[in-house]
């Protein structure tokens, strides 16, 4: 949710700032900003309601000489996506820029206290309101200068923020400070960056601090990085790390969309995740996240999956998972419902949280929850040193690089490679999987990748096919049974956040309660029907949705005869073990979803409403 960049040293500022917003427009991309510091200390500030293209068609007077700027890219939260809301705020005297990311939820009360004082406002953003509350700390002590001024403004606000702020009078510095959304401060040679993730410098330099919770740093060419506490101005020595990404994972590679390379990197991805975890030869499976805390595993009453979205899709076949092999009990929860319902959670429960992004806000919150009544808590994230795998006490992550477009598709993956590497390793540990089940399943989960590899080959041209002929559908159902059913959920969220047609995931046998009343001859039925998984039971559902003249597109397996006899489309994936057959099911749903949307004209990377992480409730 909003991307922040900010920039000082020797190059076009205004260039680093485009480039950088361009990067993170996966962020959130309703409107965009860039304030820039002329060299005789004025600011000049353009915003517009639309993408970063839209802004860079408004003109700079300041582009090629300024040395220090900040940009925003938004996702509404306070106040529609307009001019007037969009990033950079001035404060009233007109000498701070603020830009925001996150949300301040005192903010009513302190904007009433300061329209009490004189302050007026622009905007419906509570982004405004903290930066008139810089001002008005320097207002009323001019002992109190700038720094200071956005400490005391800090303290005051809760709820979640990252910022960058810059003051006319004190030209050439930058103070930043986050509270549950992340920050990056990029270290160059006679130049720093700042970032809502490294991606806008990572062609810069490769060395970089990420801001801690409740931290806030001044940063200057001529003094350096200084960072502090928030609440007590203490001072933190800064931990300098080396960036691992590089220039080619946050690009297109050639594809029109970067969902569309995301989903072709499946098979790197998931081969990435398992390496150096399974070993196949040796019969092992080494993760020690898991391994270092495997008694708590096994003595835990029952296992917690927390998440949103896709992810708590992951969790539910991770559920599926876990209780077959290691048969330990698991309850899956949405981190929003679980969060505010008193759950009954006691230190003998391990909750997994599963993010790709590390920063949702409501995951975030349940975690803490957990951890606090004394739950053991493991991370399964693919952003490396995201909030969430920073607070957890232990966990795995993904390996699946950088996703940017805004539908998961490799993370989904790449969690479902995580969860069954902690099934398999769990089952084997407790004694539940045999030695002869655990070595013929790890050979399979190791030639995944290959499999998945073939879908990609075989089912890309049927596919973009199929979805011709569904340009113009209103409704979808997609159906599986057990494994298959979370997929079938995952089928449907893809199909309408990207293309906006509506889609419902149900459990195959589910239909018949409800659901069924939907079809006739205009409903397309998305049936997920491997041979192992219950496939007699998904025969007769064919059959029922045939007799209302339902258009059925099956995913089978190769050579399948009964279902594929009924279906009007069939897209045919190689057969596997029933707990792997999301894994490799998935692919082709993502295809099917990925060119509806483009044939229906939608912005496939970036749509509408939508935005990579969620870091407000
Ligand atoms: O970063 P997270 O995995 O915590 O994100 C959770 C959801 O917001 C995310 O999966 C969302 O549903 C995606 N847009 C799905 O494609």
């Amino acid at each position: 949710m909003c991307g922040i960049v900010g920039y000082t040293g020797f190059q076009d500022a205004y260039d680093i700032v485009i480039n950088g917003l361009r990067r993170l427009e996966y962020r959130g991309y309703d409107s965009a900003g860039i304030v820039l510091e002329s060299t005789n200390n004025k600011f000049e500030v353009e915003k517009t309601k639309g993408k970063v293209d839209d802004l860079v068609n408004i003109s700079s007077q300041l582009k090629g000489t300024a040395k220090i700027g900040m940009g925003h890219t938004r996702w509404a939260t306070h106040g529609v996506p307009s001019d007037r809301n969009s990033h950079p705020h001035l404060s009233n005297n007109g000498k701070i820029a603020l830009v925001h990311n996150g949300i301040i939820e005192n903010y009513d009360t302190i904007k009433t206290m300061l329209t009490e004082k004189g302050f007026t406002f622009k905007s419906e953003t509570d982004t405004e309101v903290l930066v008139n509350l810089i001002q008005y700390f320097m207002d009323i002590n001019s002992d109190t200068d700038f720094p200071t001024a956005v400490r005391y403004a800090l303290n005051e606000v809760y709820g979640a923020y990252a910022i960058t702020v810059l003051h006319e009078d004190y030209p050439g510095v930058l103070v930043v400070g986050r509270l549950g959304s992340p920050l990056a401060i990029g270290i160059g040679e006679k130049e720093y960056f700042i970032a809502s993730d490294a991606s806008p410098f990572v062609e810069f330099t490769k060395e970089a601090i990420y801001l801690e919770e409740g931290h806030m740093a001044t940063i200057s060419l001529e003094k350096g990085v200084d960072i502090r506490t928030i609440n007590d101005n203490s001072k933190i020595e800064p931990e300098i790390q080396e960036l691992k990404l590089s220039l080619e994972q946050i690009e297109k590679g050639g594809y029109e969309h970067f969902m569309l390379k995301e989903i072709f990197e499946q098979p790197k991805s998931i081969h990435d995740t398992m390496r150096g975890r399974l070993l196949v030869d040796e019969g092992v499976i080494k993760m020690a996240g898991i391994w270092d805390h495997v008694e708590r595993f096994k003595n835990a009453n029952r296992i917690i999956i927390i998440a949103c979205g896709t992810s708590w899709h992951a969790g539910l076949i991770g559920e599926y998972l876990i209780e077959e092999y290691a048969r330990i009990p698991v309850e899956v929860e949405y981190a929003s419902e679980f969060r505010y319902r008193n759950p009954i959670i006691t230190d003998k429960d391990v909750v997994i949280a599963i993010s790709q992004s590390g920063e949702t806000a409501d995951t975030m919150a349940a975690l803490k929850l957990a951890k606090e009544k004394g739950a053991f808590i493991y991370g399964i994230c693919n952003v490396v040193d995201s909030s969430i795998a920073r607070i957890t006490d232990a966990g795995s992550y993904t390996h699946a690089g950088p996703e940017i477009g805004v539908a998961s598709t490799k993370a989904f993956t790449a969690q479902l490679t995580i969860l069954t590497l902690i099934a398999f390793k769990l089952g084997k540990h407790n004694g539940n999987l045999g030695n002869a089940d655990f070595m013929s399943l790890i050979a399979e989960l190791d030639a995944i990748p290959k499999k998945i590899e073939e879908v990609l080959n075989t089912t890309h041209e049927l596919v973009q096919n199929i979805a011709k002929d569904f340009v113009n559908a209103t409704n979808f159902l997609y159906l599986g049974r057990g494994y298959n059913y979370p997929a079938a959920l995952e089928g449907a969220l893809k199909l309408k956040e990207i293309s906006y047609i509506h889609a419902e995931g149900y459990p195959a046998a589910e239909m018949k309660h409800g659901p069924i009343a939907l079809i006739d001859e205009n409903m397309p039925i998305v049936i997920i029907a491997p041979k192992k998984g219950h496939y007699d039971k998904i025969v007769s559902n064919v059959q029922e949705i045939k007799a209302r003249k339902g258009k059925v597109i099956a995913v089978v397996n190769k050579g399948d005869q009964q279902v594929s006899a009924m279906a009007d489309y069939v897209i045919e994936i190689p057969e596997t073990s029933e707990c792997f057959s999301p894994i490799v099911a998935s692919v082709p749903l993502q295809l099917l979803a990925y060119y509806i949307a483009v044939y229906r004209g939608a912005n496939v990377d970036q749509p509408r409403n939508l935005a990579k992480s969620v870091t407000v409730e």
